[in-house]
């Protein structure tokens, strides 16, 4: 039997339409999946119909070109270029933008963040995050060396007491007095330096100038 595209669709739908509900109706669309699910994955399986078609990142490389560049610099992040990119993204559409599975610092801090609880499902021998959506080997955080930032209250991070999110004009605690988060600092995907710093920078003083523009204050930001 010759199984055409149409065909592929409308046999998983009648297993899986719950999925093609979520791909047409999701707040945050992915065009991505608006195709086949066969884009994706192997209709040939019969054992395992969720067999990727290649892996878990190269099936999101295949149309990602910008991503496709990222992943030839030297310091990769983990999640992306080793677990895979549906680790942090919704492959079939979201709630939040960009697909991230949370948003803001909660992205990061769901692995780096002091609460980081995965929570264990001994039976598979995984864990999971992201309110189960996510399942990762159960030796991930030991194999991989995950490092847990020692924050407290939004500060501690890259040194003692320094800001992770933004700060509030205590005149005023509606007004953001100096915005800053995760994404201030770090790439998500990878870098040519260690330390995954935005623009590929080195990690030494000249970034910390880009901020702090006197080196004898730090708490002064002029
Ligand atoms: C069949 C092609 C295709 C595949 C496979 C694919 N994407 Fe996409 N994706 C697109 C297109 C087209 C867009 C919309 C244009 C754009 O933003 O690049 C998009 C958009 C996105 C966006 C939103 C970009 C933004 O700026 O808001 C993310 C995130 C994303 N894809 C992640 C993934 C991930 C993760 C995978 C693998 C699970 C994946 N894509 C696989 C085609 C694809
Ligand atoms: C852009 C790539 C892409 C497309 C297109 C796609 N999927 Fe997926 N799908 C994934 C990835 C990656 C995973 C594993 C990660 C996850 O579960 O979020 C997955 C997981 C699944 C799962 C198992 C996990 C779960 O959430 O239940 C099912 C079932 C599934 N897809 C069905 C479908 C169906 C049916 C279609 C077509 C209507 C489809 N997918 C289209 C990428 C895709
Ligand atoms: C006859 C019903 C049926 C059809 C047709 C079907 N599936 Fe499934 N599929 C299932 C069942 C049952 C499971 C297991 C569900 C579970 O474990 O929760 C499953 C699981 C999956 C998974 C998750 C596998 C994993 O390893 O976690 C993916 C992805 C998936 N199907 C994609 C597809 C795609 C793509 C098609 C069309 C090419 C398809 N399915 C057609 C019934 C079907
Ligand atoms: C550790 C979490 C994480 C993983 C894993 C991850 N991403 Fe992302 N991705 C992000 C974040 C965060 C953003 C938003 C970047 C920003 O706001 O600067 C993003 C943005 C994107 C965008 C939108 C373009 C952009 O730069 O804003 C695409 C497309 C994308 N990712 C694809 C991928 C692909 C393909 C993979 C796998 C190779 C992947 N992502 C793995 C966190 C992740
Ligand atoms: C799924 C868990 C997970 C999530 C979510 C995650 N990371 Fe990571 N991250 C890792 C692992 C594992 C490593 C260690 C492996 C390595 O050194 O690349 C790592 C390493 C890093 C490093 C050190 C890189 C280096 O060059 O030493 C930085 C910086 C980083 N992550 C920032 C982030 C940021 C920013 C986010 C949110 C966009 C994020 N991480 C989300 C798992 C995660
Ligand atoms: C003000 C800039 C800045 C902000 C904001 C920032 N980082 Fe960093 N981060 C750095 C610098 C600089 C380094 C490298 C120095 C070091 O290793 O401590 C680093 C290193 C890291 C590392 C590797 C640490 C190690 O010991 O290898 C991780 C993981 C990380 N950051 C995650 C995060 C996460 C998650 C957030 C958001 C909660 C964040 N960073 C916010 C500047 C920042
Ligand atoms: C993205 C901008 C940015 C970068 C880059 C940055 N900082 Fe900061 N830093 C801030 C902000 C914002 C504050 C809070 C200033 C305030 O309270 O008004 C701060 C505060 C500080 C403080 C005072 C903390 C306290 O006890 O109140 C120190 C020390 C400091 N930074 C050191 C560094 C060092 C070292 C680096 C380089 C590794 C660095 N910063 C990189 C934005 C940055």
């Amino acid at each position: 039997m010759v199984l055409t595209q149409a065909d592929a669709k409308a046999l998983c739908v009648t297993c899986h339409d719950d999925k093609v509900k979520l791909i047409q109706s999701a707040k945050v669309q992915h065009p991505g999946a608006m195709g086949d699910c066969t884009d994706c994955h192997n209709p040939h399986a019969s054992k395992t119909p969720g067999l990727p078609k290649t892996d878990a990142v190269n099936i999101c490389l295949g149309c990602h070109a910008e991503q496709t560049e990222q992943a030839k610099k030297s310091n990769r992040h983990q999640p992306a270029f080793g677990q895979g990119c549906a680790t942090c993204h919704e492959p079939h559409g979201g709630d939040n933008p960009k697909l991230l599975r949370a948003q803001g610092n909660a992205l990061c801090l769901e692995c780096h963040g002091p609460d980081s609880k995965p929570q264990a499902l001994d039976a598979e021998h995984v864990l999971t995050l992201f309110n189960g959506k996510v399942k990762l080997p159960e030796d991930y955080y030991q194999k991989n060396k995950v490092v847990i930032l020692p924050l407290k209250y939004g500060l501690g991070h890259p040194v003692e007491s320094h800001p992770v999110s933004d700060l509030m004009d205590p005149t005023n605690i509606t007004k953001v007095r100096a915005h800053i988060n995760c994404m201030t600092c770090h790439q998500s995907h990878s870098s040519a330096k260690p330390g995954m710093l935005v623009k590929d920078q080195e990690n030494n003083m000249v970034f910390c100038d880009s901020c702090h523009k006197n080196r004898s204050n730090m708490k002064v930001m002029q």
